[in-house]
């Protein structure tokens, strides 16, 4: 797909991993509308990049419906969609309370299902359409304190092979990306601590991966890339 002049949706577009890809896209020619819950990054990020802001939460329904209603207002189309918001709480078993389990899950599961769902009404009905789920390597195998993380990737990991099963005879193209670590601000916003230096993967190496993804020609499609750091260093 050539990229220019096409429609992309990034949720959790203001920060990190869907900056990046916004950014990239944007260089490529595409419109682009970015999701976030703190409106101001949201706004500025948008501001900075050249894209279409609009202040959504993926876990709200209300403002999923909103989300889409907006992007067609300002573009008249939806091309891509990019499934990146996300969130971590990491805490062994027997300290999980459900509240931080069910939060993670209406973010990186819930959400992304209601906002793929509202794309996939639309890419049938133009018969053609691309998905990229930022998933993780936690989608592919356990770690302690991964109860609510690694589970909800491994769901979203389930939904994007079901979601290919039933929209690849519309034209529809399901990615799902696995990063490793990359630095950003999750780590510490999970409580994680992240020592930063030149041998972890950034996010423009995630964008990059996604780019040129979404650039083969729509006749094919690359399911699923994990991503590793060549040779990390703590
Ligand atoms: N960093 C890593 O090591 C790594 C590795 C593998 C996969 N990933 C995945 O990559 C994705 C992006 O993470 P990142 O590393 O770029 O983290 P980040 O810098 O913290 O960015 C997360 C973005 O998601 C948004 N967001 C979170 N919850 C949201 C919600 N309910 N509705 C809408 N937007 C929401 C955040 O904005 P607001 O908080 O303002 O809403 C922010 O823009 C996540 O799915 C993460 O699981 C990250």
């Amino acid at each position: 797909m050539n990229l220019k002049n096409k429609v992309a949706l990034i949720t959790g577009g203001s920060s990190g991993i869907g900056r990046a890809i916004a950014q990239t896209l944007v260089t490529s020619g595409a419109r682009v509308a970015i999701t976030g819950r703190d409106k101001q990054r949201l706004t500025e990020t948008a501001r900075e990049l050249g894209a279409h802001p609009i202040h959504a939460d993926v876990a709200l329904e209300a403002d999923v419906e909103r989300t889409y209603r907006e992007v067609l207002q300002q573009f008249g189309d939806l091309d891509v969609l990019v499934n990146n918001a996300g969130i971590g709480v990491f805490k062994n078993l027997v300290d999980f309370d459900r509240k931080d389990f069910e939060a993670v899950f209406a973010t990186n599961v819930t959400g992304a299902m209601l906002m793929a769902r509202e794309a996939a009404k639309h890419f049938i009905k133009r018969q053609r359409g691309n998905i990229v789920n930022i998933a993780s390597t936690a989608a592919l195998r356990g770690a302690p304190k991964g109860t609510a993380y690694y589970a909800s990737k491994f769901a979203l990991r389930g939904m994007s092979e079901c979601w290919r099963a039933e929209l690849r005879q519309h034209n529809v193209r399901v990615f799902l990306i696995n990063p490793s670590e990359v630095l950003t601000n999750f780590y510490p916003r999970a409580g994680l601590a992240q020592k930063e230096n030149a041998t972890k993967l950034r996010a423009e190496d995630i964008a990059y991966v996604v780019k040129s993804m979404l650039e083969m020609d729509d006749r094919g499609f690359a399911p699923e890339l994990s991503i590793f750091a060549t040779n990390p260093k703590d």
